[in-house]
């Protein structure tokens, strides 16, 4: 089973979209694939058609209240499973903060996962901020999937974050830990603009811009209000296309 964190600290670049959609095109694809929510905000848990609802996140488990097999929940789709969020996740930062191996927590908790191998990727939505959470999600993960916007400043982004990952691999806090590539999402082919970031982005960081591209699509952008990931609710269109393939880049990757 390969732990996935898929994280930029900044919002808004489709994290939460390519979370849902790349978790379900991997289990349309025939794999078993856990969706964990690590937004406050829930917005993959709304977005695959569940409602947040208190308790029934990762902070209990965080927190040694329960297990982690006891908030996993089955979705719409075949062998898509999700543990969802909820609004007290954000009370979860500060309690973690005080607890022994702050950011080993999620790790620890998820190990019983890796044990009894039921899935075969853990996707992990994480919030837009370089908190305790996403650490926790970067110091647990095997590999790590940057997304993107095509806009100007789409470098400066991904840098902080690429020095947060080099300094947890150094520090051992997670030596293993794999950039599995980076995604350009809501990209325009008409723009010059997404063709100069694309570019910029293969030179500084070449074989690890991810030769599929998201395109900006409406559909993508309507499907979370219907809480259906983009396969279900336009499986024919651009957007279920591009995640598909990304499922398939990104499993060759892994291997
Ligand atoms: N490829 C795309 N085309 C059009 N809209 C998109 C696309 N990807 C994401 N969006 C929309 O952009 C907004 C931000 O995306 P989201 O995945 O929630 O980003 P993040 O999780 O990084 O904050 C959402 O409203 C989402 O529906
Ligand atoms: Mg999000």
């Amino acid at each position: 089973m390969k732990f996935i964190a898929i994280a930029n600290q900044k919002g808004g670049v489709g994290k939460t979209t390519t979370a849902v959609n790349l978790a379900a095109a991997l289990a349309e694809a025939g794999h078993r694939a856990l969706l964990l929510d690590l937004d406050p905000q829930a917005n993959a848990t709304s977005g695959l058609g569940v409602a947040p609802a208190t308790g029934a996140s990762i902070y209990p488990v965080m927190i040694g209240e329960r297990a982690v097999a006891q908030q996993i929940r089955s979705t719409a789709q075949e062998r898509l499973s999700i543990i969802p969020s909820e609004i007290d996740l954000a009370g979860c930062e500060i309690e973690i903060a005080r607890l022994d191996h702050p950011l080993h927590k999620l790790r620890e908790v998820l190990q019983p996962l890796h044990d009894n191998q039921s899935f075969d990727y853990l996707i992990m939505d994480c919030p837009p901020s370089l908190g305790i959470l996403m650490t926790n999600s970067l110091a647990a993960a095997d590999g790590l999937l940057i997304p993107v916007q095509s806009e100007f400043y789409a470098l400066e982004g991904i840098s902080k974050i690429l020095d947060l990952t080099k300094r947890m691999q150094e520090q051992g806090l997670n030596p293993g830990l794999q950039l599995i590539g980076v995604l350009l999402t809501m990209f325009d082919a008409r723009t010059r603009l997404s063709q100069q970031v694309l570019t910029e982005l293969q030179s500084h960081l070449p074989d690890k811009i991810f030769n599929t591209i998201i395109p900006r699509s409406i559909r993508l952008g309507e499907a979370p209000s219907f809480g259906q990931s983009i396969l279900q609710y336009d499986p024919h269109g651009v957007g279920a296309h591009s995640y598909r393939q990304l499922a398939m880049e990104f499993v060759a990757r892994l291997r």
